[in-house]
């Protein structure tokens, strides 16, 4: 039995974890399973660049960040566009699965992924699906392989922080990846003692955070530390539409990013030094977290079940602490975002965190 596995979109620390995962179970259930690894995500797929693994490959592997496969990114939306060559893409992808004489293709990836994922199964591939993303907006799970490393790797950078921001009694804006959603930004932001949390899904009033420092500053608080999602937006900006929004960012001055926008303008209203740091990419880096290698082991084991059971179509996924499978047709091009009514953030905000939004 040939099964084809890949690692697609941007990487994370337990991708190697959750191939293991997948590969020790299928070699303990099967003593003639051939594992074929596709080279840098969808594009192995489409150019049939590939390593047949051994089991040997997939030892060693558990505390390992990155992706032995290499990843790439091949945005969903030009699936349908040929390469530059004139290369059909989905039509490549079909003629390597079949080529290989493949029983299934495991796919490890976050949204546009799993948007591929679907289109490939809708092709008549078969199809198991795990679900990796430093930002855990994937629908269909409460926890994404990675977030949890990356949760850890923020929370340092806080930290961090911390300590030099007392020293000088400066206000600090940390910048927290995680796309369009708040998930990284609300776990590291509360993890690291941050004063200010801002989320996508809580547009922010400017007015409203300068004032929680203003308060911070009263108190006698010699330095205020803001954990400020890379996807943060304001009020204002947030009630312009698409098109409105694009011609004011070519008309204001133009930031690197939104945490240094709002730096500036918190030293324009307040008269303070801020600082933005920027951890990046970091987030993505490093070994796994304990969390995340065991979260890998179960999805993995899952997906191996899944392909015992020839029951394709599905993504492996947690739901109340239990692993379980959603169909992808369900999960394709739905986000999972941070609900500005759930407990967490009502709880942050009895401690005295401020999201801006009131
Ligand atoms: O989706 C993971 C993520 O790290 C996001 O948090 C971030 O916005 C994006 O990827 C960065 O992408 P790239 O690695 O392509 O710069």
């Amino acid at each position: 039995m040939r099964v084809g596995m890949l690692t697609s979109g941007g990487d994370c620390q337990s991708l190697n974890a959750t191939m293991r995962g997948v590969a020790k179970s299928l070699y303990k259930m099967y003593d003639d399973v051939e594992i074929i690894g596709f080279k840098d995500g969808y594009k192995g797929l489409m150019y049939a660049d590939y390593t047949i693994m051994k089991p040997s490959d997939f030892s060693g592997i558990l505390t390992k960040g990155g992706t032995i496969l290499g990843t790439s990114r091949q945005p969903f939306k030009l699936m349908g566009t040929p390469d530059e060559n004139g290369l059909d893409k989905v039509e490549a992808m079909k003629q390597t699965y079949k080529k290989l004489k493949l029983e299934c293709l495991v796919v490890l990836g976050g949204n546009g992924s799993q948007k591929t994922a679907n289109l490939l199964r809708q092709e008549g591939l078969n199809i198991v699906s795990l679900p990796k993303t430093i930002d855990n907006d994937l629908w269909g799970t409460e926890m994404t392989f990675g977030f949890q490393s990356a949760v850890n790797v923020a929370t340092t950078a806080i930290d961090c922080i911390h300590t030099t921001a007392a020293s000088h009694g400066r206000v600090f804006i940390v910048e927290v990846m995680g796309h369009k959603v708040g998930w990284l930004t609300l776990y590291a932001g509360i993890a690291g003692g941050a004063d200010i949390i801002l989320l996508p899904e809580l547009p922010y009033d400017l007015d409203i955070v300068v004032n929680a420092l203003r308060e911070r500053t009263r108190q006698g608080k010699r330095f205020s530390i803001l954990a400020v999602a890379e996807g943060a937006i304001s009020k204002e900006d947030a009630g312009l539409s698409k098109k409105e929004l694009k011609e004011k960012k070519k008309t204001g001055l133009v930031y690197p990013s939104v945490a240094y926008e709002l730096g500036a303008q918190i030293t324009e209203k307040t008269g303070q030094e801020v600082r933005v740091t920027v951890p990046g990419h970091t987030q993505r880096g490093g070994e796994p977290s304990a969390y995340d290698r065991v979260l890998s082991t179960r999805l993995g084991a899952a997906a191996a079940n899944l392909i015992n059971e020839k029951k394709y179509g599905y993504m492996v996924a947690i739901q109340d602490g239990e692993i379980t499978k959603v169909s992808l047709e369900e999960v394709a091009g739905k986000l999972k975002t941070v609900d500005p009514d759930c407990s967490i953030i009502k709880e942050a905000k009895m401690v005295g965190i401020s999201f801006g939004d009131e």
